[in-house]
């Protein structure tokens, strides 16, 4: 997608991913990583997700990236926080006690942003992204995390015939090709969902590199 259908989308507030609860797939699977909770977690096109302030509450350092200034200025008007602002070379944002919010592209991201990285929260994230963008995105997660990184990673599948993403159908094989040759990858939970009268299964991958 491109950045304006975005932006579009935080410009109408029509913004149907987001969820007014935290994720219950994060909730529930999230000691599976095995983490011991004070590591720092990249959360990629993270919106304004209270899945944040969530792992910011197991002790967590977040690192959150996301186009939109106008999903991030909600994120802290809307959670009561105050930030200062930051000085980035491609981005703008925020700095939190617990959480470093970057404002701007997701390919921006760098190896040296992500040195302290061990963990990453994909929801709505991959599956946000076209066929040939969700190659792009994968590639370059694994080019700049540490090795060693583990993710949580939500994403579903359905007929794609007959529902246009976002969010896009991303089924279990393309998830084990986007990630060949990590050390694992389990399947944790596949639970089934109706998107428009469509059927499909939303799936919880714990990846480990
Ligand atoms: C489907 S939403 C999911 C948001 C969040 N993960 C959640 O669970 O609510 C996808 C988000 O990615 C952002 N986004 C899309 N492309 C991006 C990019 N290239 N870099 C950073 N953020 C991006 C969008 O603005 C949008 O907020």
């Amino acid at each position: 997608m491109q950045a304006n259908f975005w932006h579009d989308m935080w410009a109408t507030g029509v913004v149907g991913f987001h969820q007014a609860e935290m994720n219950a797939f994060l909730t529930t699977h999230w000691q599976k990583l095995g983490f011991r909770g004070d590591e720092t977690i990249l959360v990629p096109l993270c919106g304004k997700s209270l899945d944040m302030l969530w792992l910011a509450k197991q002790g967590h350092t977040i690192l959150g990236v996301e186009l939109s200034q106008k999903a991030l200025d909600e994120f802290l008007t809307e959670n009561a926080i105050t930030a200062a602002p930051i000085t980035h070379t491609h981005y703008c944002g925020y700095q939190l006690e617990q959480m470093r919010l970057l404002c701007g592209d997701f390919f921006h991201l760098s190896a040296e942003d992500c040195q302290d990285v061990q963990g990453v929260f994909d929801r709505a994230a991959l599956v946000a992204l076209p066929p040939e963008m969700r190659v792009q995105y994968v590639a370059h997660l694994r080019k700049i995390l540490p090795k060693g990184t583990s993710y949580l990673m939500i994403t579903m599948q359905y007929d794609q015939s007959r529902v246009q993403g976002p969010p896009f159908s991303v089924p279990e094989a393309e998830v084990r090709q986007l990630f060949a040759g990590v050390e694992s990858i389990e399947k944790v939970e596949e639970v089934h969902f109706e998107r428009k009268s469509v059927p499909g299964t939303e799936m919880v991958f714990v990846i480990k590199t």
